[in-house]
Formats: C-alpha cells, sequence, structure tokens
C-alpha cells in the first residue's frame, strides 16, 4: 500500500485503493491490466487516479483527457 502523497488526502477509499494496489502489482509482475473508473463528476475519480500514479513509481504514465462535443 502506498503511504505516501495523495494517500494522505484520500478519505474513505480503501476498497478502491486495494483495486489500484493490486492493478500495480499485476503490471509490475510483467502482465497488462486495464481497469474502468466510472462515477458522477466530482465523486472522485481524478484523485482515484491521482492515487495510482503515484503507486506506479518508475512506471511512464500516460494521460489523456477526452472532452464531450456535443451534450
Ligand atoms: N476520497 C477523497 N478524499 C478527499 N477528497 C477527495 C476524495 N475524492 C475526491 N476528493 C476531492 O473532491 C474533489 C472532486 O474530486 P475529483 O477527483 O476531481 O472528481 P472527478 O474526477 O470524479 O470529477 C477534488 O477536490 C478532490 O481532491
Ligand atoms: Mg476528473
Amino acid at each position: 500500500m502506498v503511504t505516501t502523497g495523495i494517500a494522505h488526502r484520500l478519505l474513505d477509499r480503501d476498497a478502491e485503493r486495494r483495486v489500484f494496489d493490486r492493478l500495480v502489482e499485476v503490471v509490475r509482475g510483467g502482465r497488462s491490466s486495464v481497469l474502468v473508473v466510472r462515477g458522477e463528476p466530482g465523486i472522485g475519480k481524478t484523485a482515484l487516479l491521482d492515487y495510482v500514479v503515484d503507486a506506479a513509481a518508475g512506471f511512464r504514465v500516460a494521460r489523456a483527457e477526452g472532452v464531450e462535443s456535443e451534450g
């Protein structure tokens, strides 16, 4: 479990953190993995992604952002 950076600021996300920690472990073991993070605006998706970026120390991280062009 990561205990530095954003982890200190993330409240009430133990289950999600375990999922992300496991994902990083799997990838460190040489396997690829995909996880979709879904939820309403403001629910904390970006905060969780910041957590996994911290947890992925040593990896190259690519981030992209999608914009809804027509509502
Ligand atoms: N688990 C959490 N603990 C504390 N603050 C959080 C948590 N999740 C989100 N936040 C804060 O709530 C706000 C919205 O979160 P954010 O990750 O941007 O949501 P989303 O990406 O789903 O729209 C941000 O200021 C973020 O830092
Ligand atoms: Mg976001």
